[in-house]
């Protein structure tokens, strides 16, 4: 008996979540970084992960960001299906470009085509976040909203749910530098205050709403502006090497705004245009090769559509 019966390969993309002002909130999806997925549907009931390559993770259903994100999608399914899944990382967990993310959603988005999309993108949203929760103890959306629906998202709630895509400008482009140090999200949650004063919470929301509506204007000075954290940025840059000199390298540059992607050590800049962009490149590779350490230097522009099927 043939056990597999349908199979497609999908792309999923790699993540900057927070954009300086929206903590937990805001998200954007990259298009030339992310892993391949390859998910069947077998005859077999259960979910197996039957093949990681690129990076040590656990193969165990339960341990494993995919296995519990499609496990949560198959119990509200209600009717037995049998699913494999073969990761070909390369985004590298703990780089804050949204690698768990990219597993989560990739394995979800991909279980929803091969049953003729049962759920909606908001739905796989929230069974993406159960791999969150499992790869840090928090079922945060920033990440995998963005991986799934594509360009800018914003979660304007999480009790309930309501996940929000937002406009991309065409001429945006992103350099992300991703130190090869290992920061776990959940350590970088563990320096943050869990307290904010009024005056921090008023200078942040006005930038989200700036940001907001500077990406539906594609107004690149107000994006610009707006790309400013006044919360978290001054108590998670210390994990990071150079942060402050990446950050002047790339505005000297002429970046609309830099920052801290995710929960780090990966820092983001964002440009208007592929030239700068570049420009930006090469100023922050200057700063890190100074350091002794090994980094990546990507460059993407936004990905609109998210996560896609490839040959
Ligand atoms: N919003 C999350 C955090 C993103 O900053 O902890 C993790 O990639």
């Amino acid at each position: 008996m043939q056990s597999q019966t349908k199979s497609i390969r999908v792309f999923a993309p790699a993540t900057v979540a927070n954009l300086s002002c929206g903590f937990d909130v805001l998200g954007c999806c990259l298009d030339t970084v992310g892993d391949e997925m390859v998910i069947s549907i077998t005859s077999e009931p259960g979910v197996r992960i039957t093949k990681i390559e690129g990076a040590d993770l656990p193969l165990e259903t339960r341990k494993n960001v995919a296995g519990v994100a499609v496990e949560a999608l198959l119990e509200a399914y209600e009717s037995e299906v049998g699913i494999e899944i073969e990761i070909y990382k390369n985004i590298k967990a703990g780089s804050g470009i949204g690698s768990s993310a990219a597993s989560s959603a990739g394995a979800v988005w991909a279980v929803n085509h091969l049953l003729d999309n049962p759920f909606s993108p908001q739905k796989l949203v929230e069974f993406a976040m159960e791999g969150e929760k499992l790869a840090s103890g928090n079922a945060h959306a920033d990440n995998v909203a963005p991986a799934l629906l594509g360009g800018f998202t914003l979660v304007r709630s999480y009790a309930p749910l309501d996940v929000i895509k937002l406009h991309t400008p065409e001429d945006l482009v992103m350099t992300v530098i991703h130190p090869q140090i290992e920061v776990k999200t959940s350590d970088a949650r563990s320096v943050i205050k869990q307290k904010v004063t009024l005056q921090q919470a008023i200078h942040q929301w006005g930038n989200v709403g700036g940001l907001i509506s500077g990406l539906f204007t594609e107004n690149y000075d107000l994006i610009g502006r707006s790309l400013e954290d006044v919360i978290i940025e001054p108590m998670r840059s210390i994990l990071i090497p150079e942060f402050k000199n990446v950050k002047k390298a790339a505005m000297d540059k002429g970046a609309l705004g830099c920052g801290i992607s995710g929960s780090g050590p990966s820092i983001f800049a964002l440009s208007k245009g592929m030239e700068t962009a570049k420009l930006v490149a090469t100023a922050i590779r200057e700063v890190y090769s100074k350091t002794g350490l090994d980094f990546d230097i990507h460059i993407s522009k936004i990905n609109s559509k998210g996560i896609k099927i490839i040959e």
